[in-house]
């Protein structure tokens, strides 16, 4: 593990003067048990309480995450942080040059808007209405969000919200829309940079533009050393797929891009009964294959990704072998119904730990808002495992590297990204990933919608 100032993410970086573009990226780890006390304070009857929290400034944890909210208020590079869905990218919203400095990290298109992250509704209204004031009986935030914040902020849901003419937010923040979206995350972490920092932060996931979001620090060393200087290393993300993004501007409303909360949980709430999905997967499900480059990459490993629609069978051996190229190496992304055993032309030969992928036993939140947050601190570390195995063929041997996600759709949100990083680091000419039924319209949905975006052919459906 790579720790504070120890060692460089990189060991063969080069520093220069005279390249000032590569830095030197140091990750800083963070356990959140060590970093102070965290509490609630009840606003009355407000959508949500504040959060308190108070640092124990002695612990390197707690110095760490100072450290970071300084970077955050006066560089303009920035900073890699966890949330409960991915880790993100942040830099001061209310700065340009910060702001440029993400775009520029991550290679992403500036036609893309970013999702603006906040540590109290206080601090949110503000940027509605920069004149707000406690007292104010009149709520800058648009109440068809009112039912949305008690139920599911702090948490994986992201709004659209009006953008004031006299925005405290850089124009770079919002791609030059009249609107911006915002959440106020559920990581402990996030809430610690977000509120030293004073600052409302703008934050994409943070890998490099084109590649699956990450979900644990090493993933974001991977993408982005030599290009940002720290990374806040709090282990692996919880939800493991990003938020869901809604416009209740329009009506209906609009889903425009599913997450972490559920349509159907969306549909529980006040208004929302009617909400539409706005985003395209139908595209994406045509059933053909398609040539490499022919889409908008997006989520996507080296490997190509062969997605098979929920209800496919294991493919058998020699189906297997058909998807090698140059390394004769394949991965296999394993879900609900795919039995391994039932495979017998495989023998496996290895089993390695990989990435660690964090587990909370199925929790949900007993209570809402951060007094839930604060219920499920702690939690336990799981590895994901892969497992190889050799099939024989008359032309050689090829290795089939499986990786389980279990069969409970949160411990495949969970893992989904990380695996396919995984298998794209040991160098598998193709991922086959069986993929899961999304009736329900949980977070099934922003499972099989990544998914269908990485893949560059689909199978069934
Ligand atoms: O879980 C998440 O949302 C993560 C973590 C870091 O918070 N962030 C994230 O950001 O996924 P990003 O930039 O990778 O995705 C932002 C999404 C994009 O689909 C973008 O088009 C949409 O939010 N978005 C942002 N502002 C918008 C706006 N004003 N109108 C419509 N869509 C917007
Ligand atoms: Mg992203």
């Amino acid at each position: 593990m790579l720790s504070a100032s120890e060692e460089p993410v990189n060991k063969k970086r080069k520093m220069s003067s005279s390249d000032p573009e590569r830095r030197k990226t140091t990750m800083l780890p963070v356990d959140v048990t060590k970093l102070g006390t965290f509490g609630t304070r009840s606003q009355g009857s407000d959508l949500l309480d504040d959060l308190e929290i108070t640092l124990d400034a002695k612990a390197y944890d707690a110095q760490h995450i100072i450290a970071a909210a300084v970077q955050l208020r006066i560089s303009d590079v920035p900073v890699a942080f966890p949330t409960e869905t991915v880790y993100g990218l942040g830099a001061d919203a209310t700065r340009s040059e910060a702001v440029k400095g993400i775009y520029s990290a991550k290679g992403r298109p500036s036609d893309n808007p970013l999702i603006v992250h906040f540590s109290s509704l206080g601090q949110l209204r503000k940027v509605l209405r920069p004149d707000y004031n406690e007292s104010d009986t009149n709520d800058p935030i648009p109440a068809i969000y009112h039912p949305l914040i008690r139920r599911f902020w702090p948490g994986p849901l992201t709004i659209i919200l009006p953008n004031p003419s006299d925005s405290p937010l850089a124009p770079e923040v919002t791609a030059g829309l009249s609107t911006f979206g915002a959440r106020i995350p559920r990581h402990p972490l996030a809430l610690a940079l977000i509120s030293l920092s004073g600052r409302p932060i703008a934050a994409p996931s943070a890998n490099a533009s084109t590649k699956p979001s990450p979900t644990a620090a090493e993933h974001v060393a991977h993408d982005l050393d030599e290009k940002i200087d720290m990374i806040i290393d709090g282990g692996p993300c919880d939800v493991g797929v990003e938020s869901t993004v809604v416009d209740g501007l329009s009506s209906p409303p609009v889903v425009l891009r599913p997450g972490g909360v559920g349509i159907e949980e969306l549909r529980k709430c006040e208004g929302w009964k009617d909400v539409r999905v706005g985003y395209e997967d139908a595209a994406e499900k045509s059933g053909t294959p398609r040539a490499p480059g022919m889409k908008y990459r997006h989520y996507s490993p080296k490997a190509r990704v062969v997605l098979f629609e929920a209800g496919s069978r294991l493919p058998g051996g020699e189906e297997i072998v058909g998807h090698c190229q140059q390394n004769n190496r394949i991965g296999l992304i394993r879900t609900k119904t795919w039995d391994f055993n039932a495979n017998d032309e495989m023998t496996p030969i290895r089993r390695a730990a990989a990435q660690a992928v964090a587990h909370t036993n199925g929790h949900h939140e007993t209570s809402s808002g951060f007094a839930g947050m604060l219920q499920t601190l702690h939690k336990q570390h799981e590895r994901l495992l892969t497992t190889s195995h050799k099939i024989s063929t008359s032309a050689g041997d090829v290795a089939v590297l499986d990786i389980a996600l279990g069969r409970n759709v949160a411990d495949i949100a969970r893992g989904v990204f990380a695996a396919l990083r995984e298998l794209d680091l040991a160098g598998v000419d193709a991922i086959l990933v069986e993929g899961i039924d999304e009736s329900d319209n949980s977070v099934a949905a922003a499972v099989m919608n990544r998914l269908r975006k990485a893949a560059e052919v689909h199978v069934g459906g």
